[in-house]
């Protein structure tokens, strides 16, 4: 069994989609939710499915990313997870935090990357003038959204769309995709899935 720790930023809809998965037969277990905004709505979402959770404000930390990381690697760290997955955490990670989950944290990006690393993907998405859109779960590296791909799930882009919309549909296939590109994690898979 894996021990699985989720870190988020926000709503945490992902989260919620791979912690509602990892029951029964499922290869792994969450045993921590984190979060670097005390008031992220899906803090309390995972303590009410019986997850520890714990909150680190970086904003007191400023620009030392390196002493933010350190605050908040104490409570993941007491966790002893196999598995870091980032579901909507917006922080950008050092390359020394990075290392220590070297091959063994997972990232979701709303983007078929290599398009569209960093942020407002649906916007940028639109502004070209793509007729397809999607989302990419890879593993972390130091070089942002360039991990290897493990999964990606397409949504077509339709007429008339705004970003509101289409990061709707796009988010739909993020719950699908996380939880089945974790099972498979889980279980020493890293073949890439496609959705
Ligand atoms: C998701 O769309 C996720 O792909 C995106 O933030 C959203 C979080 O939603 N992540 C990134 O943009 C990472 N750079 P959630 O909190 O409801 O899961």
């Amino acid at each position: 069994m894996k021990r699985v720790a989720v870190l988020i930023s926000g709503g945490g809809s992902n989260m919620l989609a791979l912690l509602r998965d990892m029951v029964g037969d499922h290869p792994g277990r969450a045993v921590f939710v984190g979060s670097n905004d005390p008031t992220a709505p899906g803090l309390q979402r995972a303590a009410e499915l019986g997850v520890a959770v714990a909150a680190v404000d970086h904003r007191p930390f400023g620009r030392d990313r390196a002493a933010f990381e350190a605050a908040m690697l104490a409570p993941i760290l007491a966790s002893e997870p196999d598995i870091l997955c980032l579901a909507g955490f917006m922080r950008v990670l050092t390359p020394e935090f990075v290392r220590r989950f070297e091959g063994r944290m997972l990232n979701i990006h709303p983007s078929l990357l290599p398009k569209y690393p960093g942020l407002h993907t649906h916007a940028r998405a639109l502004a070209a003038g793509d007729t397809e859109a999607g989302c990419t779960v890879h593993e972390v590296t130091a070089e942002l959204d360039a991990g290897p791909i493990l999964g990606q799930a397409r949504v077509p882009v339709l007429p008339g769309d705004t970003e509101a919309a289409l990061a709707e549909r796009v988010l739909r296939q993020e719950h699908r995709l996380y939880p089945a590109v974790l099972r498979r994690y889980a279980q020493g898979d890293r073949s890439r899935l496609d959705l």
